[in-house]
């Protein structure tokens, strides 16, 4: 199965925790599956076989840092990923390259792996903004063992998607930069996930709102297991 990552933002509680692992209890989804809630509710999955992501981590191992989460300690709680650069964190929290090179190198250093978000706003050239933001990382360690979602902003929670042609071409472009795995994100749901998951280069989805709906999301990852 390709890659299925579920952020959940700031939504759900331990009901739904404990629907999610209910509904997937006899399904094997082993290493393909990536569920990141928020940090409270990360003790609710921790020895469940599907992996175990956060949203977000702080920009150091420990120290002064009120209000922020270490990677170490998301390690200890059983996450193995980590997302970083969502494009709300860039536009609300003001979260620049600079500061999410910091978090993917601490989180490297936390053996957490860093599921970078990239895309371009509405008005930017889609070249010139995945090239700006790409850039910051080449010199990173690891990128090829990251994993990078592609998320135009125009697409996210809005149900307006690029056509397969489109998302083919810009993660093809993407491809030409790293050799990380390339997922897309950006409304995807169980009506349009295996036209995007059968696109060639296309290594997985990130899945907000639709993973909130357990159903729905039991579909998705159906649909994602027979697809391809
Ligand atoms: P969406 O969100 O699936 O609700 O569009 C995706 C995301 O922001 O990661």
């Amino acid at each position: 199965m390709k890659t299925i990552v579920a952020n959940w933002k700031m939504n759900g509680d331990e009901q739904l925790c404990d629907n999610l692992i209910f509904k997937l209890k006899d399904f094997d989804v082993g290493q393909s599956l990536i569920i990141c809630p928020p940090f409270p509710l990360l003790f609710k999955f921790k020895n469940c076989r599907f992996c175990l992501g956060a949203q977000n981590c702080g920009i150091a191992l420990h120290g002064a840092f009120t209000g922020e989460v270490s990677p170490q300690l998301l390690r200890s709680l059983g996450c193995s990923y980590v997302i970083i650069g969502h494009s709300e964190r860039r536009r609300l929290c003001d979260e620049n390259d600079d500061i999410l090179v910091k978090k993917y190198e601490i989180a490297i250093e936390a053996n957490l792996i860093p599921i970078i978000c990239v895309g371009e706003n509405f008005q930017e050239d889609y070249r010139l903004a995945l090239e700006k933001q790409l850039n910051s990382f080449l010199k990173v360690r690891n990128l090829e063992k990251s994993i990078i979602a592609y998320e135009p902003v125009r697409s996210i929670g809005t149900g307006i998607i690029p056509d397969s042609d489109k998302i083919a071409k810009i993660v093809s472009f993407i491809k030409g930069i790293t050799s990380a795995k390339i997922l897309y994100g950006g409304s995807v749901d169980s009506s349009n996930v295996a036209d995007i998951l059968r696109i060639d280069p296309v290594d997985g989805v990130l899945i907000g709102g639709a993973s909130l709906r357990t159903e729905e999301f039991y579909s998705i990852i159906q649909i994602a297991k027979n697809c391809c």
